[in-house]
């Protein structure tokens, strides 16, 4: 059996992580994907919602099952039988730090890192800059699954949009 996780924040999840999931998903027997629970970061959305959300958009896969985890991701793998950390990649900015976490996961416990090239229509996506895009009313439909923009619509007041 062959295991992997995408680990993140998700706060929210877009369609870039999606693109991810599916892709680890039809290499590996098992995926997990797992949200960090990061005590001293408040996000949008609460740990609860993020996994509701992501079990929702991750319906299709049934290889795919939503967890959380805090502290190290090693010891996360370790526990749950888990060899490999996947992670999408959108250029050179994401290398440089991500090259550094795989690096440093692997001399802890052996785990390795797959990067897969985001899918060019979501090089420029990032939850972050989707937050930012909706607070001040863009749109933000194209970059989003359908039930996570609800969920963000929700968040902005009606008087913001
Ligand atoms: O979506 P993000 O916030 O870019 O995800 C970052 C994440 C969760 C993958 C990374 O911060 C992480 O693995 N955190 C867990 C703590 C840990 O293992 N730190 C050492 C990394 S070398």
């Amino acid at each position: 059996m062959t295991r992997a996780v995408c680990p993140g924040s998700f706060d929210p999840p877009t369609l870039g992580h999606l693109d991810i999931f599916a892709r680890a998903s039809a290499m590996f027997d098992e995926v997990t994907v797992a949200v960090l629970v990061n005590p001293g970061k408040n996000g949008l959305f609460s740990i609860p919602d993020r996994l509701e959300l992501l079990r929702a958009v991750t319906s299709p896969w049934p290889n795919i099952r939503i967890d959380s985890f805090s502290g190290l991701l090693v010891e996360y793998c370790a526990a749950g039988g888990i060899t490999t950390i996947v992670k999408g990649l959108r250029g050179v900015s994401d290398f440089d730090y991500e090259i550094q976490m795989a690096q440093m996961n692997r001399s802890l416990t052996g785990v390795d890192t797959l990067f897969l090239p985001t899918a060019p229509q979501h090089a420029f996506v990032s939850s972050s800059l989707v937050k930012q895009v909706a607070s001040y009313g863009g749109d933000v439909s194209a970059f989003l699954p359908p039930v996570v923009l609800a969920a963000v619509q929700a968040t902005v007041a009606p008087r913001d949009r």
